[in-house]
């Protein structure tokens, strides 16, 4: 009996075929297969440009240091996310400040976030929890209202439609957009990511910050005095993707929307399969939108049940099904308790979802068996 994991990578001979083509080129590290990868993740989101880098980490980095804001300034970002769309904040010098979220998307709320703003506010990092967008018309609003910079951190939702039908990634609501192509993501390069962004400046900074901040571009250098000469013009980092990767990436761009369909379908089972059941709350698809669900998180009333969720996870886990708790609220970390001026009771809405929430297996390449086997699975331990 296999063991099925909570999520995992879709890869198939074309993936393999791409990478082994890479492989044998003249290009391991970053050369023509990331500009054409770049290229790709624009034409499909709508995006005028795109920075590929190692992981979506790296992406959120690049994005809150291209944006230069001032040292000291506030962030605010859900607490119902990974820890890194605030860790991002605090590599910069921002103060991550955590608004609630909406009890029934999962994601941040505007009214939370209008709440939480501060004359001391620059940035809004809304998280685009398991793939569903958050409420970004509203964000974009209060942004606008306060002159503050937004990044969509869509970690989760590449191949998700905003309610306006067009495609998360082209930042028509943010100034930036990050992926990330981590193998559990919907789409992977092993490990990877990327930001999106309409605005020039933005672009070009962030091109130098991936790279170490040095340029051989001879207009933007003070001298050139030879071929080997290159300006180190400001601090960056070596965040750069590989070709192997951006081999494989475009490879999964390719099938992005047959994973959609896919993940979609198996959300579409799951919610008719635990729609009776009283213990269980399945997701609330956000209206109008279309979702390329990463994750499937239900809410269990463990205390009606009687049981804990650990041992639900382990009785799951016994029965060869993986499980996972998507977030622990970042909040309540006990680094950002030392760190940050939150405190638990500050989130009540996540604090209260983070007790029930449990995420079931949900990947493009799980057969239509292996999710019977979950149903069952559940079902049994539910009793
Ligand atoms: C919401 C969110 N943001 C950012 C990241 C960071 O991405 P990566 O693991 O590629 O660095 C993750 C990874 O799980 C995530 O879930």
């Amino acid at each position: 009996m296999n063991f099925i994991p909570y999520g995992r990578q879709d890869i198939d001979q074309g993936d393999e075929q791409a990478v082994l083509e890479t492989l044998r080129s003249s290009y391991l590290t970053q050369g023509p297969k990331v500009a054409e990868f770049e290229q790709a993740l624009c034409n499909y989101t709508g995006a005028r440009y795109c920075v590929a880098v190692a992981s979506g980490t790296a992406a959120l980095h690049l994005a809150v240091a291209a944006l230069e804001l001032p040292k000291g300034s506030e962030g605010i970002t859900s607490p119902n996310t990974f820890t890194a769309s605030a860790n991002s904040m605090v590599y910069c010098g921002i103060k991550p400040v955590f608004a609630d979220i909406d009890p029934v998307s999962y994601n941040i709320s505007p009214e939370a976030i209008a709440a939480k703003l501060s004359d001391n506010t620059s940035l809004i990092t809304a998280v685009h929890f398991a793939g569903q967008p958050a409420d970004m018309p509203a964000i974009a609003k209060l942004a606008r209202q306060h002159q503050l910079r937004v990044i969509e951190d869509a970690a989760h939702a590449i191949g998700s439609c905003y309610p306006d039908g067009s495609k998360v990634g082209n930042c028509c609501y943010s100034d930036l957009t990050i992926f990330s192509f981590h193998p559990v993501k919907t789409m992977t390069t092993g490990e990877g990511g990327a930001v999106m962004t309409n605005d020039p400046e933005l672009y070009r900074t962030m091109l130098l910050l991936r790279s170490h901040g040095i340029s051989k571009d001879p207009a933007q250098m003070s001298q050139n005095p030879g071929p080997w000469y290159y300006e180190m013009l400001a601090l960056g980092w070596h965040y750069r993707l590989t070709d192997m990767q951006a081999a494989l990436g475009i490879s999964q761009l390719g099938k992005i929307d047959r994973f959609k369909v896919r993940r979609r379908a198996i959300v579409a089972n799951y919610n008719a399969a635990f729609a009776t059941n009283p213990l269980i709350t399945t997701p609330h698809e956000v209206a109008g939108a279309s979702s390329c669900f990463h994750l499937y998180v239900v809410q269990i009333n463990f205390e009606k049940l009687g049981k804990s969720r650990a041992d639900v996870m382990q009785q799951l886990s016994e029965r060869g099904i993986g499980s996972q708790v998507h977030y622990i609220p970042v909040h309540t970390q006990p680094w950002y308790q030392q760190h940050a001026t939150a405190r638990p009771g500050d989130c009540p809405v996540a604090e209260r979802y983070y007790q029930c929430c449990l995420s079931l297996p949900l990947y493009s390449a799980m057969s239509d068996e292996e999710q019977q086997r979950v149903i069952a699975a559940l079902n049994e331990v539910l009793g």
